[in-house]
Order: C-alpha cells, then structure tokens, then sequence
C-alpha cells in the first residue's frame, strides 16, 4: 500500500528509531511492501520507515539502472534493519542529494566516500557489506532517517541548496533520494 510520507517540519522526522525486535512477522513483511510501494510510486532510491511514520530502525533502498540518471551507479535493492555504520577513511565526497521529505530541493552534501555497514534482513539474517561513492551516499541518508537527520542537517555550503528548476534549468537533477 502507498502510503503518505512525512515531510520535513514534521516532528516525527527528529526522533531517534527504535531498533526491530522481531524479524519474520507478518507485520514487519506488510512494513517493507508498502516501504517498497511507497518509494517505487515516487521513484526513489531509498526510503526510512520513520519517513512514513513508524518509528523503526528499518531502511530500504536500491537502484537500477535509469535512463534518467545514466551517471548513477547501480545499488542492489536492499531490506537494512538495526543497521550500524562504520566509515573505512576520512576521506569525504560531496554530491548532489535529495529526500522524498523535502520535495522539490536539493543540496551539495558530504558524505564518507568508503563505508562498512552491518545489520539485518526481514529474516534476521546478517548483512555485512563494504561500499563507496553513491551505495555509500544512499546508505548514510537512509540510515540518517532513524536518528532524526535530514539532508539539510549535513549541508556545509548554502549556496548549493535550493529548488530543482532553479539549481538546473537545463535538467539534470542529480541523485534523488
Ligand atoms: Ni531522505
């Protein structure tokens, strides 16, 4: 089921998730459809479940390759739950972002280029994946859903925030969440 998404300015946006307890329930499977619905309807690369309103650890995320976004690299389309994070340089990238709880808008944010990140599928099983560059970049923006951070929250440079048709008036809007 579709459902609403939250938008930025809505306190449920800034708490910190709870982590999942139970993995295989019929309750967590129906979650993760209507996450899947939800962020296929708005054709977005990843999705928090607190962006729908449950207060969860639990993120979904994955792209294939689009015509759109020729330039994106491929994501394999992933269930993350009680996720953890562990940057493996202190180098940094920044690049376009934006969230399906800030339409319309984008910004120049940075990111670990190269990250670790650990935790679960729908059937409790480990995840344990080394990444850079944009699998990366979509990582940390989903799981900065679940203690409360919007992309805004990581923007250094203001001048490279704004609205899409202002930011490219010829098209080319970056990476979409
Ligand atoms: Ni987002």
């Amino acid at each position: 089921m579709i459902r609403d998404v939250l938008k930025m300015g809505d306190p449920r946006l800034w708490r910190s998730a709870k982590p999942v307890e139970q993995f295989a329930t019929p309750a967590l499977h129906a979650l993760i459809a209507d996450l899947e619905d939800t962020m296929r309807h708005l054709d977005g690369a990843g999705l928090a479940a607190p962006q729908i309103g449950v207060d969860l650890r639990l993120v979904i995320f994955g792209v294939d390759r689009n015509v759109r976004y020729p330039e994106a690299e491929q994501v394999p389309w992933t269930v993350l739950i009680n996720p953890v994070l562990t940057p493996l340089s202190s180098e940094v990238e920044e690049a376009w972002e934006g969230c399906l709880s800030v339409p319309g808008l984008r910004g120049w944010v940075p990111r670990w280029r190269h990250l670790r990140y650990t935790g679960f599928d729908a059937s409790g099983r480990p995840i344990d994946r080394r990444v850079a560059g944009f699998h990366a970049r979509v990582v940390q923006h989903e799981c900065d859903h679940l203690d409360g951070i919007l992309y805004p929250m990581r923007i250094k440079d203001f001048t490279r925030f704004g609205f899409v048709d202002q930011l490219f008036p010829d098209g080319g809007a970056g990476a979409a969440e």
